[in-house]
């Protein structure tokens, strides 16, 4: 096992109604005056914006308002909230949807306590050292960021779609009430249901050696994964399999299953082109993503896919030939996500083949990148070309 720091300090409130006790929460992490921030209306829909707005209101804490984050959320309303925040002197940012609506708030949180351009994070120019205390009311299990010191943002020139990752931008509370997700539409509890299973996938591909303990975390989120995943799409209002699910969600990616070991992310930079220039949900572009990368890396060590595929897919090993056990859990994995109603192929995603060599030029040297991206394997131009076209079936 590698050396490791590990810093999480965001305080967690899970279970029914807790969104009701947010102004609570506010109060005991220092916001006086909040910039409540939300996506494109199933938070108004739900009552949910007005049930949190009134527990601040019993709080007697202040706020703005500021909603419409789109799902892959742009630098535009990014630049609206920094401003919106430091004009009305915010020293609280309260996050209420999913992963687009936290990474948008992160990113205004960063944002507000810099003279610069907030861009300056994620092209790679600066490192955040500082941010605004950020507190979230998650919607949608799915992109980890409730409890995670990412956030991924798309800067509308160019479709560029990068991330920055800061301790600074960890939520210092994040409310998780499995009842909230019961609304999702079937494709975005699936899309979440993926992203959760990437992420876990990501730190599973590993050339670190001798990881038991961090190996079995992952196997049984994984197999938690694909125990609730068709429960939750066969009935979205069993409140159960949303809970474990919503937790998995969490622990698949504030990175205590992840630390002291090499980790992979080759398949959400591939995946991040495709929802930036076709604005596709990440899971779902994911769902395309993964199995064609395991498929071309897989020879890279056979024993490790081998090992996913007995232990989480229930798969005999083969001995004489263990590849074909190794390629029987990829077919188990692009199975399941078919099953729980995930596309398979580039054309379910709205991708042109025609569009790859764009992709391609943008995964491997935007924002600086020298013409590879590196994680279990490193994967150079022809590399990445070839997935795509895997993509393309
Ligand atoms: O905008 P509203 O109206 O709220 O609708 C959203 C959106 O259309 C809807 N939704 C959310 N909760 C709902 C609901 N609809 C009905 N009922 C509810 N309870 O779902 C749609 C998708 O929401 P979004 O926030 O985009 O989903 P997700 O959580 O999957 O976030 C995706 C974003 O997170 C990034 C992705 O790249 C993508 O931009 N990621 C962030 C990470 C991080 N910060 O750690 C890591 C991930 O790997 C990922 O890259
Ligand atoms: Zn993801």
């Amino acid at each position: 096992m590698d050396n490791f720091t590990f810093y999480s300090p965001t305080y967690f409130a899970f279970g029914k109604d807790n969104e009701n006790e947010a102004g609570k929460y506010v109060k005991r992490f220092g916001g006086t005056k909040v910039l409540i921030h939300y996506g494109g209306g199933s938070a108004v829909k739900s009552g949910l914006l007005d049930r949190v707005k009134k527990s601040l209101e019993n709080e007697g804490i202040s706020f703005e308002e500021l909603g419409g984050v789109k799902p892959n959320p742009r630098s535009g309303l990014v630049y609206k909230g920094i401003e919106l925040c430091k004009k009305e002197g915010i020293d609280f940012v309260l996050a209420i949807g999913g992963g687009s609506v936290i990474d948008s708030s992160k990113a205004i949180a960063a944002g507000s306590l810099y003279d610069g351009d907030f861009w300056d994070f994620y092209s790679g120019k600066r490192r955040i050292e500082k941010a605004l205390p950020i507190g979230t009311i998650l919607t949608i299990a799915a992109a980890g960021s409730e409890g995670s010191p990412d956030s991924v943002i798309t800067k509308e020139e160019g479709m560029l779609k990068r991330g920055s990752s800061s301790d600074a931008l960890r939520p210092k509370f994040s409310i998780l009430n499995p009842a909230l997700t019961c609304t999702l539409p079937p494709y975005q509890t699936a899309a979440g249901i993926t992203d959760i299973m990437a992420h876990l996938h990501e730190r599973y591909l590993t050339n670190t050696k001798d990881v038991e303990v961090t190996d079995r975390l992952i196997e049984g989120l994984l197999l938690t994964m694909i125990h609730e995943g068709p429960r939750v799409i066969e009935d979205p209002n069993n409140y159960d399999a949303r809970a474990n699910i919503m937790w998995a969600g969490m622990l698949a990616h504030n990175n205590a299953v992840g630390v002291g070991r090499s980790q992979d992310w080759n398949s959400h930079n591939i995946e991040h082109e495709l929802s930036a220039l076709y604005d596709c949900a990440h899971g779902a572009g994911l769902a395309v993503t993964m199995p064609a990368v395991f498929r071309y890396v897989y020879k890279h060590d056979v024993t490790r896919f081998a090992k996913l595929a007995t232990r989480v897919w229930g798969i005999q090993m083969d001995f004489e030939n263990p590849e074909r056990t190794a390629l029987e859990g990829i077919d188990a994995l692009e199975n399941f996500l078919k099953r729980i109603g995930m596309p398979t192929s580039f054309a379910e995603l709205g991708a042109k083949e025609e569009d790859i060599p764009k992709l391609v030029d943008v995964l491997c040297y935007g924002n600086g990148r020298g013409g590879s991206i590196r994680g279990f394997v490193e994967l150079g131009v022809e590399d990445c070309k070839k997935i795509y076209k895997m993509m393309v079936k």
